[in-house]
């Protein structure tokens, strides 16, 4: 059965085995390489994706289970309000020091403020917790999601 795919705006009928993790498919077949393969075991969050609007894991859970589903990797976060903002910001504040973790980080600030236009700390902090930086970008990340709520 061919697997199709909702990527960024449009379907792509995929060849890879549907037991491939989505974060294999969007870069080695689709060519999407702003998300990023850290652990593939679901702990670090450098391929987190949108999905219907929520950041996700990807390195993990197969393409097939993805069918039906809105997704958006980084290449098309700037194409909205928010994760324009959400780009501007991390831009404005330096957050990105290697910028291995930071498309994952992006992805999760563009969810958060999607559901939560003016979140709190506490807020913030949950939804960042399961990105990984080991630049220790943690404090710039913080004032960049906090600058993209306020702007
Ligand atoms: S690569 Fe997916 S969580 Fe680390
Ligand atoms: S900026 Fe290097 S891992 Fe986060």
């Amino acid at each position: 059965m061919t697997l199709t795919l909702h990527v960024n705006g449009r379907d792509h009928v995929i060849t890879s085995d549907p037991d491939t993790p989505l974060a294999y498919v969007l870069r080695d077949e689709l060519k999407l390489k702003g998300t990023k393969l850290g652990c593939g075991l679901e702990q670090c969050g450098a391929c987190a994706v949108l999905v219907d609007g929520q950041a996700v894991l990807s390195c993990v859970s197969s393409a097939a289970s993805f069918a039906g589903r809105d997704i958006n990797t980084i290449e098309a976060v700037g194409e909205t309000d928010i994760g324009r903002r959400v780009q501007a910001a991390f831009v404005a504040q330096s957050a990105a020091q290697c910028g291995y973790c930071t498309a994952g980080l992006v992805i999760a600030a563009t969810s958060l403020l999607g559901r939560h236009p003016l979140p709190d700390d506490t807020a913030i902090t949950e939804a960042l917790t399961p990105h990984i930086c080991r630049c220790g970008s943690h404090p710039r990340v913080l004032r960049a999601v906090k600058q993209a709520a306020e702007t």
